[in-house]
């Protein structure tokens, strides 16, 4: 469920592989995430069906951004909650095993809590943003696709002696932009959790110039903001908070933390990375460009880490169905796959801290992070 990523097949063959062959179980695969659920769209997974994906990217079952309990259906968003459950219940699972980032984690536990589903869930994101685990699957390959394609700008980049502002994914966290951007040698990396002022960016790169270096690198994360907007956007957020307590004393629903999956229809805008080139190109007379990586870095074959992870991740799920250990995520802690409580992780968001080992080591190699530290 949710965006597709390099190793939903190869995670789809671990859990199945394990639990056919290891378990003697029975596995049916849902199509298009929670809605071929509520549509009742599933195809029986055999050895068969679930052989030669390993290296496979997207995801063979198909996804969808749908959660069960805001489905839209002919022009409205239903609560389909109660359907999901009775089409689980016809079709005898025990559990449902849910592939997916933040998201997932709270319509799965959602599906539990409302409907009394067993429900195991698997980290699966490029945006790495999930909580209680090292890592998801995913990430990995992404992270490659972006430090290549930093490695290829710098090429062109020295040839023109220009700027080019290269924008990654990773929704409202830094850490794919922060990875891709180290491995990569960027110059400057922006990421949302550190405002960036717009003015040390600009003296950073004119810096660069005046030291002979006629050529500058700056990875940009699509969710990176200035200072002037995390202030506006503080502002925002105090009064919404205000409004919502608000007419939480009147009885009515308040809108829950967490709850921004990006929403398919909103997302055609014009990258802020065109944005950030314009200022930085007019502040320092360079020749400016943009890149925007987008969805080249979730298309394509799963890099071997992700492969590895997803077996490891899909072959524990299902000794952990076997075990009937439900209403889990099989986390990465230290290399090792634990299941850690739905309960705990669902909800929350996992960002780049601000004294993380990265920032500390971008930092020391004269990478400009967008403030004055
Ligand atoms: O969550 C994964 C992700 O690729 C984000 O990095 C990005 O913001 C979003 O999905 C894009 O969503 P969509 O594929 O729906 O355009």
């Amino acid at each position: 469920s949710g965006g597709d990523c390099p190793g939903l097949n190869a995670a789809i063959r671990g859990v199945a592989k394990a639990a056919l062959n290891k378990y003697g179980m029975k596995v049916i695969g849902i199509m298009d995430g929670f809605r071929g659920l509520v549509e009742n769209r599933t195809v029986l997974l055999d050895d068969k069906v679930v052989s030669g994906i390993l290296n496979l990217g997207g995801t063979f079952l198909g996804t969808s951004r749908d959660k069960p309990q805001k489905m839209p259906m002919g022009g409205k968003k239903l609560d389909m909650t109660e359907t999901a459950v009775q089409n689980l219940r016809k079709l005898q699972i025990d559990c449902l095993v849910c592939l997916g980032g933040g998201g997932t984690q709270k319509n799965a536990l959602h599906l539990q809590k409302a409907g009394g589903v067993n429900v195991l869930t698997l980290p699966k994101t490029i945006d790495n943003d999930v909580a209680g685990t090292d890592t998801s699957f995913g990430f990995d390959t992404a992270m490659g696709i972006g430090a290549e394609a930093i490695d290829r700008l710098h090429t062109t980049a020295t040839s023109h002696h220009r700027i080019i502002v290269c924008e990654v994914m990773g929704h409202n966290a830094g850490w794919l932009t922060l990875g891709a951007g180290i491995a990569g040698g960027a110059d400057v990396i922006l990421i949302p959790e550190i405002p960036y002022d717009l003015n040390a960016v600009a003296e950073h790169l004119l810096e660069r110039r005046r030291s002979g270096k006629r050529f500058s690198i700056v990875a940009v994360a699509e969710g990176a903001i200035s200072k002037e907007e995390a202030r506006a956007r503080e502002k925002a957020e105090k009064e919404l908070e205000r409004k919502s307590e608000k007419k939480d004393k009147k009885g009515r629903r308040k809108e829950k933390a967490g709850d921004d999956e990006p929403d398919g229809l909103n997302l055609v805008t014009e990258p802020m990375a065109s944005r950030l080139a314009r200022d930085l190109q007019r502040l320092t007379d360079t020749e400016a460009r943009v890149t925007s990586l987008g969805h080249v870095q979730r298309g394509g074959s799963p890099s071997a880490t992700d492969r590895l992870l997803c077996t490891l991740l899909g072959t524990k799920a299902a000794e952990l169905l076997a075990a009937g250990s439900y209403n889990v995520m099989v986390a990465v802690r230290s290399n090792e796959a634990v299941p850690v409580a739905l309960e705990k992780v669902a909800g929350l968001r996992k960002i780049v801290p601000a004294d993380h080992d990265w920032i500390k080591a971008a930092r020391m190699v004269d990478t400009c992070m967008g403030d004055h530290a």
